[in-house]
């Protein structure tokens, strides 16, 4: 989501087990839907394509694209290619060999919403490339290593920006994860970048899209005229990989596994 604030001491909304259990079906359909989308990426396919496939997984499980509308969003899935952050809109664009793409897809399923994303090269990457695709991913684990109960939010969003700017690359500021549960986008806002220490302590209960966005080059960032898509300034590629959390007395439970 895009960043509002960085507000200090938020009201996080906290679900009961009963909450949590519906949450873990939702999170295993948005899992499922994701793999078959995986596999239907390759060089010639159109995003549009894509999206209506999105659509059909979707529909088979009984729920719903948690993305279509909001805000007047035009898609069931978000493809961002190569240079693109995050919120790229599938239309005729034809996939070709040596492309990234991130597939971002949110769904609701009985008034329980999931988000997750992951990146995947279409036919064969440069190397440097697949390294941006690597550490994005295990920047998101490293996050989600900290999201447990007594840390402060922001242990998150450190653990992410010091692991990709150990290994070259670097965070986009204007994008950030974000509460989820009963609506797509909760408190609190998850900067991938900041302090450790800082913001609300997590608590059992919480639930939390993590999403690092991470480029090859610099952390700036621009919107298309689309007035969606955000892509990088220096027109070098971006890879984004997102789960849904739950804060659990053992630690962080991915529910988009
Ligand atoms: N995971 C992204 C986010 O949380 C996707 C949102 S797409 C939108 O911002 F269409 F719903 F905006
Ligand atoms: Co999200």
């Amino acid at each position: 989501m895009k960043l509002l604030s960085l507000s200090a001491q938020e009201m996080i909304p906290l679900k009961s087990e009963s909450d949590l259990e519906v949450l873990r079906l939702s999170g295993k359909i948005l899992s499922r839907v994701m793999q078959k989308l995986a596999r239907s990426i390759k060089p010639g396919i159109t995003t549009a394509e894509i999206d209506n496939l999105a659509l059909e997984f979707i529909k088979t499980e009984n729920a719903r694209s948690a993305f279509k509308g909001y805000r007047g969003y035009p898609a069931h899935v978000c493809t961002s290619i190569n240079e693109e952050i995050v919120h790229g809109i599938p239309d005729n664009r034809v996939l070709k060999d040596s492309d990234i793409i991130s597939l971002d897809i949110g769904i609701d399923y009985r008034g329980y919403f999931t988000d997750a994303a992951i990146t995947l090269a279409v036919g064969k990457i440069d190397l440097l490339i697949k390294k941006l695709i690597e550490v994005t991913e295990t920047s998101l684990y490293e996050g989600i290593k900290l999201a447990k109960p007594g840390n402060h939010l922001s242990d998150i969003s450190h653990g992410i920006q010091s692991y990709v700017e150990r290994n070259g690359f670097s965070v986009v500021r204007e994008f950030v994860g974000h509460g989820i549960g009963l609506k797509l986008h909760e408190e609190p806002e998850i900067p991938n970048f900041g302090p450790p220490g800082e913001g609300p302590v997590l608590k059992e209960g919480m639930v939390l899209a993590i999403e690092p966005m991470v480029n090859l080059g610099r952390w700036e960032s621009e919107i298309l005229p689309n007035g969606w898509t955000a892509v990088t300034k220096d027109n070098l590629p971006s890879a984004h990989f997102e789960h849904t959390v739950a804060i659990t007395s053992k630690g962080a439970e991915i529910l988009t596994k």
